[in-house]
């Protein structure tokens, strides 16, 4: 599936004394967990992102405080306002990615499918559209025009 989801991550909520949150591949992602990495003390008004990846797929979730979460592909746009630490976005391969309105407690945990590889982004807006166009054609038609 190449549509970005909203996901309500499974939480476990014990009176009195909070609760759980989890992930596992097998129920909730369509890939193995290769990689987790968090992004943390971020300063005002800081995006981030602005890239996309060929192949990496991702689940991401505010553990703490809020963000938006921006993604393209496929032609089309998608914005998510993670607020909770029960909701999660699973990016397919092939998204654009911006991340911005982060809060000052904010802590964006990914979940990833891949080493990390700076072959697998692409940090060209222009180049992103042309690998979103051909890829877009190859899989309507199937084949490379
Ligand atoms: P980057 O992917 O550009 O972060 P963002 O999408 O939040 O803007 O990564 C920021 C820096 O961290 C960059 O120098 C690459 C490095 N990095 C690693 O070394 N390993 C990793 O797994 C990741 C995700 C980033």
């Amino acid at each position: 599936n190449n549509i970005p989801k909203l996901i309500d991550i499974e939480t476990h909520r014990t009176e009195q004394s909070g609760s759980l949150s989890v992930i596992q591949s097998n129920t909730h992602l369509n890939f193995p967990i290769r990689r987790v990495y968090y992004i943390h003390s971020i300063e005002d008004d800081k995006a981030r992102g602005f890239h996309g990846h060929k192949k990496l797929q991702q689940c991401i979730v505010a553990t703490s405080g809020h963000v938006t979460l921006s993604l393209e592909g496929y032609g089309k746009t998608y914005s998510f306002e993670l607020d909770a630490p029960n909701k999660g976005v699973l990016v397919p391969a092939g998204y654009w990615r911006e991340m911005s309105n982060f809060s000052n407690d904010a802590v964006l945990m990914v979940l990833a499918s891949d080493d990390y590889e700076p072959k697998d982004y692409i940090h060209d807006k222009q180049e992103f559209y042309a690998f979103d166009a051909n890829r877009t054609n190859v899989e309507k038609v199937g084949y490379l025009a």
